[in-house]
């Protein structure tokens, strides 16, 4: 960095310092949350045992159930230990005419995993299960972790059950390492033995909580800042018929309580199916407004307005038969919200937390379109503005940012008063790149935007080629420029997906990669998480004289308008080097924080084998000018956070 006092010579970017615009929201930078990529169970729940209550329609998918000679499985209902997931398996076993196996065992299960359980060497794994026996029965489990190849990882005896549903849990402690190991439980006894909710957690979850998420995935959304979460999505919310929508109330409570239902990526792509894809809830409703809490995040519910996916069945409630869905609403306000003797703000204090969750957002309907849409929209404002006249609702504009869909419906959501407008886009990076003014225009006193779901497709849409490259990155920090400038405007933005585990997604690209140990961030990550936490308080004009077009800058004022972040993209493949100029710029301290997000080249991408090829690097430069030569390296994002005050 150098410093120049001659008059400057084009190029030259000028950041006026002293006319701070638009307050910059503290939801400007999101995250959006989705159970499709085996995102969520597989994922984020950090549960090992898939189909753990056996209510997939195979309930034997996920397991392999062997039994000696004289034993037999069987999938029982009668009597169950949850009447919301009312199937177990029993053993029976009877004496005298047992062959017992080598171990002595009656019977074994095993438990696949998520394309196997991720187990490593010094950690430990709590094993529960949901049992009960047959009168005098004295049954034994001997629970192991094995690994890919049959070598034993951990292992652990359980006894001790009664004639009383209840549950047992026991402790492993792993000396081996494998991402694909599996659980095996073998059941010693005569008698029977019934078997339901059969888990295992690492004990180590995000906060130590039972039960609880994989730290290390919440870990990068902790890193990223973000300024609220979206959730539960995403096409998930609307189901592909109503039946199989998303329904918040069934999610919260006793984890064998909450209604197992099919996951709608489960088949929606034929080049990637997921048969064995389906929704625990492990991470449910609860769990979302803690994980908010936690991140000191704004929560965002998005809830069902009456309407299936419209790229499925686009099955319709009738107008007359809403009402379910508007009460599940009122419903969610007063579980977020509500005192503690209110019903629903009674039954949030119960699962832990008195405290109000503080949420002032709620999404109607994910991504809908059509007149029918705007007639449930417009009912469920009507009851909840009544209610809760601050409550900021969120209206669809459909799948794309620009088609019929969106052009019907957006004026239409403007009169009826939506607070919030989400718009969603998938396209290719020159589509970001060519609209990164397209917000400019957009009515100051109309309705804020939510740019809800985005990201840069490198093929196209929904293709399984699609790769989350640097270039890809780079488009959406220059449309982010924009996003930033217009903060007057779009009030909220997230990438869509959030998470996807490497042998089993759906949809590609996203934000995070996960296998069952390991975690990688995407250079879209690294975008994300460098805007949101250099956010900035109030927009800052900037101009660009005689640079190309492929530059993309906005600024922001910081720290009580001590700080001046300035955020340049060079998309161009030549390294650029240009005055900046703080105008109006009081005092200039001489410290100059500037990060650098870039690759050699555009393809570059990250990877498990190579989790930080394109990261960001942060470096001090000295400054103490208002007028300065800066180099941006071709192909890059540039931070530079300058202490500059403005003239009072
Ligand atoms: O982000 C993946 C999907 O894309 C979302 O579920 C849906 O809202 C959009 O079509």
């Amino acid at each position: 960095m150098g410093t120049s006092n001659s008059a400057p010579a084009a190029p030259t970017l000028t950041v006026r310092v002293d006319a701070p615009g638009a307050a910059i929201n503290s939801t400007q930078w999101g995250v959006f949350f989705e159970d499709i990529n085996f995102g969520g169970d597989g994922g984020l729940h950090a549960e090992w045992v898939k189909n753990r209550s056996f209510e997939f329609p195979d309930p034997w998918m996920g397991w392999k159930a062997t039994a000696a000679t004289g034993a037999q499985w069987a999938v029982r209902q009668e009597d169950p230990a949850s009447p919301g997931n009312p199937r177990y398996v029993r053993l029976t076993a009877n004496a005298g005419g047992l062959t017992a196996t080598t171990s002595g065992a009656a019977a074994r299960l095993v438990n696949e995993g998520f394309r196997g359980v991720g187990v490593r060497a010094g950690e430990t794994y709590d094993f529960r299960v949901l049992a009960r026996q047959s009168e005098r029965g004295a049954w034994t489990l001997r629970v192991r972790l094995r690994g890919e190849t049959g070598a034993e990882l951990a292992v652990a005896s359980l006894d001790g059950f009664t004639g009383a549903w209840r549950e047992h849990t026991v402790r492993l402690r792993a000396h081996g390492t494998d991402a694909h190991a599996h659980l095996e439980v073998e059941l010693l006894g005569v008698g029977f033995l019934d078997l339901d909710m059969v888990s295992l957690y690492p004990t180590k979850t995000w906060k130590g909580r039972p039960r609880g998420m994989r730290a290390d995935l919440v870990q990068w959304l902790a890193d990223l800042r973000p300024g609220f979460v979206r959730f539960p999505g995403g096409c998930i919310v609307e189901g592909k018929v109503l039946d199989t929508r998303y329904q918040w109330k069934t999610t919260i409570g006793a984890p064998a309580d909450r209604r197992l239902i099919v996951n709608r990526w489960n088949d929606e792509f034929r080049h990637r199916p997921a048969p064995d894809y389906y929704q625990s809830f492990g991470v449910g409703f609860f769990e979302f407004f803690q994980l908010c809490d936690d991140l000191g995040a704004a929560p965002v519910p998005i809830l069902n307005c009456g309407m299936a996916c419209q790229f499925n069945s686009g099955q319709l409630a009738d107008l007359d038969a809403l009402d379910p869905y508007l009460q599940d609403a009122l419903d969610l306000v007063e579980f977020a919200n509500g005192p503690v003797d209110s019903p629903w703000g009674a039954r949030r204090a119960a699962l832990g937390h008195p405290r109000p969750f503080g949420m002032r957002h709620l999404g109607i309907g994910n991504e809908q379109w059509g007149p029918q849409y705007l007639e449930r929209y417009a009912r469920f404002a009507k009851v909840l503005k009544v209610k809760y006249p601050e409550l900021q609702l969120i209206g669809s504009a459909g799948p794309g940012p620009e088609d019929d869909k969106f052009q019907f419906l957006w004026p239409r959501l403007r009169d009826l008063g939506t607070d919030l407008i989400d718009e969603h886009c998938y396209a290719p990076a020159e589509w970001f790149l060519r609209q990164t003014h397209r917000y400019d225009g957009y009515d100051r006193n109309g309705p804020k935007i939510f740019m809800g779901e985005y990201a840069v497709q490198s093929v196209r849409t929904g293709s399984p080629e699609n790769r989350n490259t640097w270039g890809c990155a780079l488009a959406e920090a220059a449309y982010m420029t924009g996003l930033e400038r217009n903060a007057a405007v779009v009030t909220m933005s997230s990438y869509a997906p959030l998470f996807a585990h490497v042998d089993a997604w759906q949809w590609t690209p996203n934000l995070i990669w996960f296998d069952n140990l390991h975690s990688y961030a995407t250079p879209s990550y690294h975008v994300q998480r460098l805007f949101a936490r250099n956010r900035g308080e109030r927009v800052l004009p900037v101009e660009l004289a005689g640079l190309s077009d492929r530059v993309y800058a906005t600024a922001a004022s910081d720290r009580g308008g001590r700080d001046v972040v300035l955020k340049v993209v060079n998309a161009t493949s030549a390294e650029a080097e240009f005055d900046i100029h703080l105008a109006g710029a009081r005092r200039v301290n001489s410290r100059v924080q500037v990060i650098t997000l870039g690759s050699a080249g555009l393809e570059d991408e990250n990877s498990l084998d190579q989790p930080a090829r394109v990261a960001p690097r942060e470096s001090e430069g000295r400054n103490g000018a208002a007028r300065f030569t800066q180099r941006f390296a071709a192909n890059s994002l540039t931070i530079l956070r300058l202490g500059a005050r403005g003239e009072e």
